[in-house]
């Protein structure tokens, strides 16, 4: 559009201090931005709410719905790998141990496997937890089943 001043961050010349992205709304330095990403308790947030909709998508039958929402949980993992390297030797040693058997167990629509990786990932996840100074932090699959989404085969 002519004449529509456009505000495009511009990233400012390094000679002076940290680099600093100029928006429209004023200067970020670039440490400022990264510090601002999601963290480890927004990215566990995200990964327990479809961890819970994967094993209730698989108890209703929706296969690729679960698949879907394990798929979204090693996603998630990844990004933390990134933004918390500290993690990322426990996250791929997670995903290819417990990731990989349940999103297995979803291409077989074996529901027998699909509850017996789930929980061995569960408990996998808990004693990372507590390996991790957060003991007090049980993930627990909820009593309720999400009411958001189709969880009948389709
Ligand atoms: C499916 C597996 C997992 C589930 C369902 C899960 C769930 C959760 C939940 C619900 C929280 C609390 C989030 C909040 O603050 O609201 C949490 C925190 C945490 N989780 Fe997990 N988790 C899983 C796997 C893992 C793995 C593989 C690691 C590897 C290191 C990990 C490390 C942590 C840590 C360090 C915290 C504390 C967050 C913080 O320091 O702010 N979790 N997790």
């Amino acid at each position: 559009m002519a004449g529509v001043p456009l505000h495009l961050p511009t990233i400012a010349p390094m000679s002076d201090g940290p680099q600093r992205v100029l928006t429209e709304h004023g200067e970020l330095t670039l440490e400022q931005i990264a510090d601002l990403l999601p963290g480890t308790g927004e990215i566990m947030q995200s990964v327990g709410n479809a961890w819970w909709k994967c094993a209730y998508a698989a108890r209703g039958g929706n296969w690729e719905l679960a698949a879907y929402f394990a798929r979204r949980v090693r996603g998630l993992q990844r990004k933390l790998s990134i933004v918390r390297p500290k993690y990322s030797g426990d996250l791929a040693a997670f995903e290819a141990e417990h990731v990989a058997a349940v999103l297995a167990a979803c291409e077989r629509k074996d529901r027998g496997a699909f509850d017996r990786s789930f929980d061995l990932a569960v408990d996998a996840a808990n004693a990372l937890h507590a390996k991790w100074g957060k003991s007090y932090i049980r993930w627990t699959l909820p009593a309720e089943p999400p009411r958001d989404l189709e969880l009948s085969e389709g």
